[in-house]
C-alpha cells in the first residue's frame, strides 16, 4: 500500500519538486509571525510554498509547526507535508541525564524509558524526527560528545542503542505519540584525532567493521528509519561522500530501507576538506554516495537539477532517495493527517507532566555510579544531626540539565542541595556553601571557557560549613557546557579552584562525600586517593536533585556501571578495556615494553566498574561443554550471592579472547550482561548462552571470521575483577 502510494505520487513530480523533498532547512523566523523581510527569509517563505523544502529542523511547538507545515501542504502543488526534525537527545523539555548517564544503567528498559518519554513530548510538540541515537563508540574522554553516547563498547552501544530506538520509535510509527529516530554519525566520528571535534579521522578497516560499525548493524536491523552521515573523513573520503558506507554496507548488505540525512553543512564540507572542487561536485558526490537528504548546505537545491540535466547525475538516484523519505513520511502518517503532531491539547497535557518528571528520576537514580565509599560512609541516616552541602555546582539549578537539552527551560533542574533539602529530617542543619565559582558566563556559544582561577574569598565560608557539620557533601564536576559538540578539551581534570576547595574542606572534615557531574570521564586521582566516598551523577535532568538524595540517602542502592574507562590523567586517553595485547604488553625485566614511565597503564577506574552498598559474592564459573563445533552454543553458569545487608542490583559482566587468532584479536570483549537483583543474603544461578558466532569477528576486508581454537571466557562485577575459564570451538 505505502509503495503503490510513493510510487504514485512520484509519477506525478517534476524534478524540481523531487529535489524539494531532499532539501532540509533550518527556520529563518519564528514560523507563529510573519517572516521578516530580509531576503534570507522571504526566500524560505517562497522555497517552503513552492514544495522545494522536505522537511525543516528547530521548528518546535505545536503552533510553529503546524505553521511551518501549512506553508507547504496549503500553497504547493502537490502539497506534500515536511517532516520536522530536531536534537531530542535525552528529554524535550523533561530532561532525563545525558546517554552517557543513562548507558550506565546497562538497563536497557531504562533507557527505553527515557527515549520513550522525550518521544512522547516530542511528538506531543510537532515533531516527527528526532536526530539521536548517537551510537558513536567513543574511546577519548577529550571528545566533549562522549556525552551523547554509550562509551566505549561496540557491543554495550549495540544493545542499548536498539532499546533507544524501540523508545522513540514504538511499535508502530503512525502512533502519535512516537517519532522516527536517526542513527548518527555514520561512520567513524569519534575516533577524531587527538579527541578535537571535527578533526580528521584515520582508523583501519580492523576497527571500522569491528568497533565502529557494529551498533549501526544492529539498529538498521532493529527498523531504524533513517541514518545521518558524519562529518569527518575516512581513507582521505569524507563520510557523506562515501558510497561503501552508505550504498554497499547500509543500503546493500544491511538492506536498510529508511533515508540518509546529512550532518549540518556535511555536503558543503566535502569541498572543505579538500575532496571536490565546489559545491556542484560535492552535491554530485554526496547523491552518488548515497546520501538523501541535504541538511542546510544548499546543495542539492542549487545544483542537483543541473547535474541530472547534464547527465552526470542518473535521476533513478534521485527517484531512490525520495521514495524513500516519502515513505518514512508515509509510515509516520504524514500523507494520512500533516498535523496530527501539531496539537494543542497534547501538547499542554503531556509535556513536563509530573508523569514524566517522575520517570526522569527513575532513570537518573539508575544511572549513577558509586566509585568509592570507605568506611561505608553512605547511605547516609535522614536523621543525621548536621550536614555540609558545599561546591559550585550543590545549589545550581542549570547545570544538571546538560548540553542538548533541547526545550529545557534554563534553570529548571532540582538542585542537589533542593533534593537533600527535601529527603532529611526537618531537624537535620544543613550548612550550605558554595565555596568557589565555575562559571562559563554566556553559555551556549562560548568557545572559549573562563574560570575564576584566584577568587578564594568563598573559602572561608565553606570551611566554616564544613567545620561544624558531621559529613561534607561536595558537588564539583564540569559545567555542562563543558561536553557536547564543538565543546572538546586537552585537559580532563577539575577546572578552576574546585581541587584547592576541596584539599581546604578535608583539612577539616575527614567524611567527605563527592557527587560529580560531568558528561565525560573526569582524571580526578586526588580525589579517588582522598574523598572518602564518590557517587558519579553525570548530569542527571531535571529531578536531579531529588535522585541524587535518593542515593545518598539509601532509598535507592546504587547499580549503575561505567561504560566508559576513567584514566588516571589526559594522557592516557584513548584508554579502553578492550585494547590489543601489544607485542610488548609486560616488563621483561627492563624498559622496553608498552609502557609510560610516569603512570601506570591501567586507568582510575575501569569499564564496566561501580559499586553497590551492599557486597555481592561471585561463585565458581563453570561451561556446560569443553568444546563445540560451529553451530553450537555453550552455558557458562556460575552463583552470585548478595553478602551484604541490602538488597541490590549487580550487572554481572561476560568477556572473550580469543588468544590465537589470523587477526590479533582484543584482550577482552563484552558479550553478555545481566543485572540482577538480589535481597541480602539471596543467592541465584546465572546462566548465560553464547553461540559459536558471538565468538566471531571480522576481517580487515569485512568478512566475518568464525574460528576454530581455544577461547578465553571471563566473569565478573567489571572488566578487570574476573574469572577465567576456557573451552574449544572445534571444526
Ligand atoms: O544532529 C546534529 C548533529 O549531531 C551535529 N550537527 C548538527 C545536527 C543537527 O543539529
Amino acid at each position: 500500500k505505502e509503495d503503490v502510494f510513493v510510487e504514485d505520487l512520484l509519477s506525478k513530480m517534476t524534478l524540481e519538486e523531487k529535489i524539494g523533498q531532499l532539501n532540509q532547512r533550518t527556520s529563518r523566523w519564528e514560523m507563529t509571525g510573519p517572516a521578516p523581510k530580509n531576503n534570507d527569509s522571504q526566500d524560505q517563505l517562497e522555497e517552503i510554498k513552492q514544495g522545494k523544502v522536505g522537511s525543516m529542523l528547530n521548528v518546535t511547538g505545536a503552533d510553529a509547526t503546524r505553521e511551518a507545515q501549512k506553508l507547504a501542504v496549503e500553497n504547493s502543488r502537490l502539497g506534500i507535508p515536511m517532516i520536522f526534525g530536531y536534537d531530542v537527545i535525552h528529554g524535550y523539555k523533561t530532561m532525563f541525564p545525558i546517554p552517557l548517564g543513562d548507558a550506565s544503567s546497562w538497563d536497557p528498559e531504562i533507557v527505553k524509558l527515557s527515549a520513550q518519554v522525550a518521544a512522547k513530548e516530542a511528538s506531543a510538540a510537532g515533531l516527527q524526527w528526532t536526530f539521536a541515537p548517537m551510537m558513536d563508540v567513543g574511546r577519548d574522554a577529550r571528545w566533549g560528545r562522549v556525552m551523547e553516547g554509550c562509551g566505549e563498547d561496540p557491543y554495550l552501544a549495540s544493545v542499548l542503542s536498539v532499546a533507544r530506538v524501540k523508545g522513540f520509535q514504538g511499535e508502530n510509527l503512525s502512533e502519535n505519540n512516537t517519532i522516527a529516530a536517526c542513527a548518527k554519525h555514520f561512520a567513524g566520528y569519534a575516533f577524531s584525532e587527538s579527541g578535537r571535534d571535527y578533526n580528521t579521522v584515520d582508523i583501519g578497516t580492523y576497527t571500522l567493521h569491528n568497533i565502529v560499525l557494529p551498533p549501526f548493524k544492529a539498529v538498521a536491523e532493529a527498523g531504524v528509519s533513517t541514518f545521518m552521515n558524519s562529518f569527518n573523513i575516512i581513507n582521505g573520503t569524507p563520510s557523506t561522500a562515501n558510497p561503501y558506507l552508505q550504498r554497499e554496507l547500509l543500503k546493500g548488505q544491511w538492506n536498510f530501507e529508511g533515508f540518509v540525512v546529512s550532518d549540518w553543512a556535511s555536503i558543503v564540507e566535502i569541498s572543505t576538506h579538500g575532496a571536490a572542487e565546489d559545491l556542484k561536485e560535492a552535491a554530485l558526490l554526496a547523491i552518488k554516495a548515497g546520501s538523501d537528504m541535504d541538511m542546510e548546505s544548499n546543495a542539492y537545491i542549487n545544483h542537483l537539477a543541473e547535474l541530472a540535466e547534464e547527465g552526470n547525475v542518473d535521476e533513478k538516484l534521485i527517484d531512490d532517495a525520495v521514495l524513500r523519505i516519502l515513505k518514512i513520511k508515509y509510515k509516520l502518517g504524514l500523507f494520512e493527517d500533516p498535523y496530527k503532531y501539531s496539537n494543542k491539547e497534547r501538547e499542554k497535557e503531556l509535556i513536563y507532566s509530573k508523569e514524566n518528571r517522575d520517570a526522569s528520576r527513575t532513570v537518573a537514580k539508575r544511572s549513577m555510579v558509586l566509585l568509592k565509599n570507605e568506611k561505608q560512609l553512605l547511605p547516609l541516616s535522614k536523621q543525621i544531626k548536621s550536614i555540609a552541602v558545599i561546591g559550585p555546582l550543590a545549589a545550581d539549578k542549570d547545570i544538571p540539565l546538560g548540553s542538548w537539552r533541547a526545550k529545557a527551560v534554563k534553570n529548571s533542574a532540582v538542585s542537589l542541595l533542593e533534593g537533600i533539602q527535601a529527603t532529611v529530617s526537618p531537624k537535620t542543619i544543613i550548612n550550605y556553601s558554595k565555596g568557589c565559582n565555575l562559571t562559563l558566563g554566556d553559555r551556549g556559544f562560548r568557545t572559549k571557557l573562563s574560570y575564576e582561577e584566584n577568587d578564594k574569598s568563598g573559602f572561608s565560608d565553606a570551611i566554616k560549613a564544613a567545620q561544624k557539620s558531621e559529613v561534607v557533601i561536595m558537588a564539583i564536576g564540569e559545567d555542562c557546557w563543558q561536553s557536547g559538540e564543538a565543546r572538546s578539551q586537552t585537559d580532563i581534570r577539575l577546572k578552576g579552584l574546585q581541587l584547592d576547595l576541596f584539599n581546604a574542606i578535608k583539612k577539616v572534615n575527614k567524611n567527605i562525600i563527592v557527587v560529580l557531574m560531568n558528561g565525560r570521564p573526569l582524571a580526578i586521582p586526588e580525589l579517588a586517593k582522598d574523598a572518602d566516598a564518590i557517587l558519579e551523577t553525570w548530569f542527571a535532568g531535571s529531578e536531579a536533585g531529588n535522585a541524587i538524595a535518593d542515593v545518598l540517602f539509601g532509598d535507592y542502592n546504587p547499580s549503575g556501571k561505567l561504560t566508559i574507562s576513567f584514566p588516571r590523567n589526559v594522557g592516557q586517553c584513548p584508554i579502553y578495556y578492550n585494547h590489543m595485547n601489544t607485542g610488548r604488553p609486560s616488563a621483561g625485566g627492563n624498559v622496553f615494553w608498552s609502557h609510560y614511565t610516569d603512570s601506570p597503564n591501567t586507568p582510575l577506574y575501569p569499564f564496566g566498574y561501580g559499586l553497590s552498598y551492599t557486597d555481592f559474592e561471585y561463585g565458581e564459573l563453570t561451561c556446560s561443554k569443553t568444546t563445540i563445533t560451529k553451530n553450537e552454543s555453550i552455558e557458562v553458569n556460575l552463583s552470585l550471592t548478595n553478602s551484604g545487608k541490602y538488597e541490590g542490583e549487580e550487572i554481572i559482566q561476560l568477556y572473550i579472547q580469543d588468544p590465537k587468532a589470523k587477526y590479533a584479536r582484543p584482550v577482552k570483549e563484552l558479550k553478555r550482561f545481566k543485572k540482577v537483583n538480589l535481597q541480602s543474603g539471596e543467592s541465584k544461578n546465572i546462566s548465560f548462552t553464547l553461540k559459536a558466532k558471538d565468538f566471531g569477528y571480522y576481517s580487515p576486508e569485512g568478512e566475518f571470521l568464525i574460528e576454530s581454537g581455544e577461547y578465553y571466557i571471563y566473569v565478573g562485577g567489571n572488566s578487570q575483577e574476573v574469572q577465567q575459564i576456557s573451552f574449544s570451538i572445534i571444526g
